[in-house]
């Protein structure tokens, strides 16, 4: 591509690896949407030959991962930005540039503040003992966390850090549970699985309680992938089912998560885990768009919720408030939190409700209070209520 703009961009990735100050180059946005690969993500790793390039092919439902030697390296970059995508993302410590190409061939380069900061050092003495360990950790590698040596791969820390703090933020609750032998934990639109490998690693190895688990998730291909990841991990008590949060069959459940759900289902997940009598119900919401609908909004607050994102941050906070009503409201005790700074995740909010046995005034006060909120706000139709109705007349 003969473009000034274009040549600047690879000049300065070319001198971002030489100076070993490149954090990761962020190829994206195909110009074929058919395409399965969605992205690409480059690092600097170094390995025994030398300093090489990472690159991580992000497809639609696995990811491949690549090294390669700088200058290969630099002909596959500019190869796959003059053919296949039409951005690309570049972070250093000094600045974000992101490159922009359009279908017709202009190019155009952006400089922003720097977006991210060189990462820790992961070099195995330098790092910090996690709860959830990497060495000859199967499932890690095989999700593509860690590479076939069993390191972290740099790309993947954050999603390893988060990994870790979900697992360290469900340690004191579950350790308040009197857990039946062969207690069932259900994990309520699994994905890949990341966390629901990591939980069942932990119950049974740290913690010497070994779960019966099963993840639902509505992605078929997904589900393969899990179940087999778990037969390489040897996890025997795992399987992962295709199927709907709301309909799908379970056994008893004693531990119910639900981590980025979108909308209803976490609502669908909760219902689940309250129905079932689940000790323990966790769930981190995500696209809160059912009480945004609903929001009819007649009094003073109508001068603030008049921004749009005022208004949507506003619907969160109702959405999330009900639901830990709600779990109130069927004796569960509750508590609402951050679980990851927004730097790793924007989604962020973890709602933890704990089976007590509700006191007659408290159920009655978060009744009252949803009903207040309700009216408050103008909503009509609240979907995690429904369900309940739904369910009390059939
Ligand atoms: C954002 S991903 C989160 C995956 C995983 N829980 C995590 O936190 O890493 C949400 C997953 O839930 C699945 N999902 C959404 N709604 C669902 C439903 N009603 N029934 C089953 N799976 C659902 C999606 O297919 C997707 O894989």
């Amino acid at each position: 591509m003969a473009n000034q703009q274009f040549d600047l961009f690879i000049d300065k990735l070319q001198s971002l690896i030489s100076s070993r100050e490149l954090i990761k180059l962020v190829i994206s946005n195909q110009r074929d949407h058919s395409s399965d690969l969605k992205s690409i993500v480059i690092t600097l790793i170094d390995i025994k030959k030398g300093t090489r390039l990472n690159f991580v092919y992000r497809y639609k439902t696995k990811d491949t991962t690549k090294n390669y030697d700088p200058g290969e390296a630099m002909i596959l970059i500019r190869k796959s930005l003059e053919d296949d995508f039409l951005n690309a993302d570049l972070f250093s410590g000094k600045e974000t540039l992101r490159l922009l190409i359009t279908e017709h061939g202009k190019v155009k380069i952006r400089s922003n503040q720097p977006a991210m900061k060189q990462v820790a050092d992961f070099s195995h003495d330098r790092r910090k003992e996690r709860v959830i360990a990497t060495e000859n950790n199967i499932y890690l590698r095989e999700l593509g966390i860690l590479n076939s040596n069993f390191e972290l791969r740099k790309e993947m820390t954050d999603k390893y850090l988060q990994v870790n703090r979900y697992i360290e933020l469900l340690e004191p609750f579950i350790r308040e549970l009197e857990l039946p032998v062969g207690f069932h934990v259900a994990d309520m639109g699994s994905g890949k699985g990341y966390l629901t490998f990591a939980l069942y690693d932990y119950l049974t190895g740290t913690l010497g309680k070994p779960p019966v688990m099963t993840g639902v998730e509505s992605r078929k291909e997904l589900v393969k992938i899990c179940n087999d990841i778990a037969g390489k991990a040897a996890f025997t008590n795992l399987k992962f089912n295709t199927g709907n949060i709301r309909e799908a069959e379970l056994a008893k459940v004693d531990i119910l998560i639900a981590l980025h759900a979108c909308d209803t289902a976490t609502d669908d997940a909760i219902f689940r885990g309250i129905t079932s009598g689940a000790s323990l119900i966790v769930c981190a919401p995500c696209c809160h768009k059912q009480i945004r609908k609903e929001l009819d909004v007649k009094n003073d607050l109508k001068g603030i919720l008049k921004h749009g994102i005022l208004e949507e941050r506003q619907a969160e906070i109702i959405t999330d408030g009900l639901r830990a009503l709600v779990m109130e409201a069927h004796g569960y005790k509750t508590k609402v939190f951050e679980f990851i700074s927004t730097e790793h995740t924007p989604k962020n909010l973890m709602i933890v409700g704990l089976k007590i046995h509700g006191k007659p005034a408290v159920i009655k006060k978060s009744l009252e209070q949803i009903r207040a909120i309700k009216e408050m706000f103008g909503i009509k139709m609240h979907y995690l209520e429904e369900l309940f109705v739904t369910h009390d007349k059939s």
